[in-house]
């Protein structure tokens, strides 16, 4: 979900919607405005994309709103209705919300009993009715915001106005980000829940810490702690654009190259790999490391337990963030524990690194964003500088963690002294060629274009591999479902023999990634075992695979992680062209949201 808020002379609706339009694709199920004028406040709410919100307004955007307040929805309580989009009312007040309240339904329960109706079925319209049932009582709108907030339990980022203290809005920042900013013109404040719907606008912002609310008008900004420091925003904004390219997602895969050569710069020098961003004492009493992620960063993640153990030669293990909150995990401090995300700001992760560093040990986040609520818990932030993803189905996020991770554990290598001097070079001669590697030829994409249309059917997708190619599997049939809608699973190739294969027929899909640098003939005879089932059979391979059904050829190369990242590329591209011949919007797919600050 996506919150901006805005005080100000300028034209607040245009302000709120621009800034909505850089959050958008965090969600896109409803998007809404709540617009303050002395003592009226105006509602627009739309279900869908911003544009229909754009359309509702497009009469008063000439009108002067002295302050507003704007949401961008990704559903979690309730379907995405008009209903359940924010802002949220009750008889006075409106409020906007990222998070979820996890003791709504007590909250809800009182109220009710004490005669109060609700109109949505979200989590957030508790709040404002609680919010209103104390200042009925009291008739202090600050204490009541302090009071209500006391009671709720779970995520809330909030903004909220009233008619009860118009000119004013009311904030809090807990479990997902907030970033409070003065504006460029005096007696101007805006709000956001990224800096990207501040930048240009403000310099001097706060980025807000959990625990951390307080009240705005014009002229004041009264926040209720002391925690809490000034900082600057960065001074331009990092345009995203499709420069030709039909979808996001599209330019992203053509960007790879170019942003695998951007993370290489100064870390690969004279065979050798530096990290300026941390230092050899990273590994003292290091005897084990544990990452956590999500989603796509979870399957970089667990392509590089090969390459730790492989290279580094400690013990690596991997988990989904949202499982290893919860199964009581033993932590000791030997473990480095590193995270790795895109936005820095999943919840699930950002909530096991907190465990983590509570627990006292070593953290690490591999992370795109700068400034994100991750790169300010972590000990340590390796950033993967792949620019800002606008594309929901992640690709060039993935190719750049892939790389850090594959550099890093070289990196620790070299610390530990674990592999030869000719190995670790033999390493650096490959990783200097995958921004080669990465550069899409247009044969193979012309290839999965001609392909694609055989691949609209059936009753499912089976991505197979071995070794590092098994996360790549997952990632690809990943990729498959968030934009076709087409239901894919990824298997390691050995296992299909144990369950899966009973599912093989002609009308079952087999994505076989057949690497000639690793475990080729293995590979080999799990597809044959699939082919005599009579799956149909797509491999991709530099060797031709006579009982394959169709063959997307790969060039010969010499190191199996330069196979890797030619055949994300071939699985991309294959997704992104099923997707766009079944007519899905391919950057911003049903359902989803690129960033998920909920648990
Ligand atoms: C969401 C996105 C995925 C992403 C995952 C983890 O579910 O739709 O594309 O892989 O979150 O996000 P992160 O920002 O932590 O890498």
């Amino acid at each position: 979900c996506g919150i901006v808020g805005y005080i100000g002379n300028k034209n607040t609706t245009k302000i709120l919607l621009d800034g909505l339009k850089e959050l958008e694709y965090r969600g896109y199920d409803s998007a809404g405005l709540a617009l303050v004028n002395e003592n009226d406040i105006e509602i627009y709410k739309a279900l869908g994309k911003l544009e229909n919100l754009k359309e509702k307004t497009k009469n008063i955007l000439d009108e002067n709103f002295e302050l507003g307040i704007g949401h961008t929805r990704w559903a979690t309580h309730g379907k995405p209705t008009e209903l359940n989009a924010h802002p949220h009312c009750g008889q006075y007040s409106y409020i906007v919300h990222n998070g979820i309240i996890e003791n709504y339904k007590e909250i809800k329960d009182y109220l009710i009993s004490q005669g109060d109706k609700f109109i949505s079925q979200t989590d957030t319209e508790v709040i404002v009715h609680l919010f209103e049932n104390i200042n009925n009582k009291i008739n202090d709108t600050k204490q009541a915001f302090k009071d209500t907030i006391s009671q709720l339990k779970g995520a809330f980022s909030i903004l909220l106005v009233t008619k009860a203290d118009p000119g004013k809005i009311f904030f809090f920042k807990h479990g997902s980000p907030l970033i409070l900013a003065k504006g460029n013109e005096p007696q101007e404040i805006l709000f956001g829940s990224s800096d990207a719907a501040l930048i240009g606008l403000a310099q001097d912002a706060i980025y807000l810490e959990d625990g951390v609310g307080g009240v705005v008008s014009k002229d004041e900004i009264d926040i209720f702690s002391d925690n809490y420091i000034w900082s600057k925003l960065p001074s331009s904004k990092q345009f995203a654009q499709k420069n030709g390219y039909r979808f996001f997602m599209e330019k992203e895969i053509y960007e790879q190259s170019d942003v695998v050569s951007d993370c290489m710069l100064g870390r690969v020098k004279n065979n050798s790999i530096n990290f300026d961003e941390i230092d050899e004492s990273i590994l003292d009493g290091i005897n084990e490391i544990k990452i956590c992620a999500c989603g796509t960063s979870y399957h970089a993640s667990m392509a590089a337990t090969y390459l730790f153990e492989r290279l580094s030669k400690v013990k690596c293990n991997v988990e989904v963030a949202s499982e290893f909150r919860y199964k009581e995990p033993l932590l000791t401090n030997d473990t480095l524990f590193i995270v790795v995300s895109q936005s820095g700001e999943t919840a699930d992760t950002l909530e096991a690194l907190k465990m983590a560093k509570n627990a006292g040990l070593k953290t690490l986040v591999i992370c795109n964003v700068d400034n994100s609520s991750m790169t300010r818990v972590a000990d340590a932030t390796i950033l993967t500088r792949a620019g800002i993803e606008k594309g929901v189905a992640s690709t060039k996020a993935f190719s750049t963690q892939a790389i850090v991770l594959w550099m890093l554990s070289l990196y620790f290598a070299k610390i530990k002294n674990s592999i030869s001097h000719d190995l670790i070079k033999k390493e650096i001669n490959a990783i200097i060629q995958v921004p080669k590697v990465l550069i899409v030829e247009n044969k193979l994409h012309e290839k999965t274009r001609r392909l694609s249309k055989r691949y609209l059917h059936g009753h499912g997708f089976f991505f197979i591999g071995r070794d590092v190619f098994y996360p790549l599997a997952i990632e690809g049939a990943l990729k498959l479902k968030e934009i076709s809608y087409l239901h894919a699973e990824g298997y390691p190739a050995g296992e299909m023999k144990h369950g899966p294969i009973a599912l093989a027929d002609p009308e079952l899909f087999t994505i076989a990634l057949m690497p000639k640098n690793t475990l080729y003939d293995k590979v080999k005879s799990n597809v044959e075992e699939l082919s005599a089932r009579d799956s149909t059979i797509c491999s991709i391979s530099p060797l031709e695979f006579e009982l394959s059904d169709d063959f997307i050829k790969t060039n010969d190369r010499d190191h199996y992680m330069l196979e890797f990242f030619e055949m994300l590329v071939v699985l991309q591209l294959l997704s992104m062209e099923i997707s766009i011949r079944l007519g899905n919007d391919v950057d911003m797919p049903r359902n989803l949201a690129k960033s998920v600050t909920v648990e």
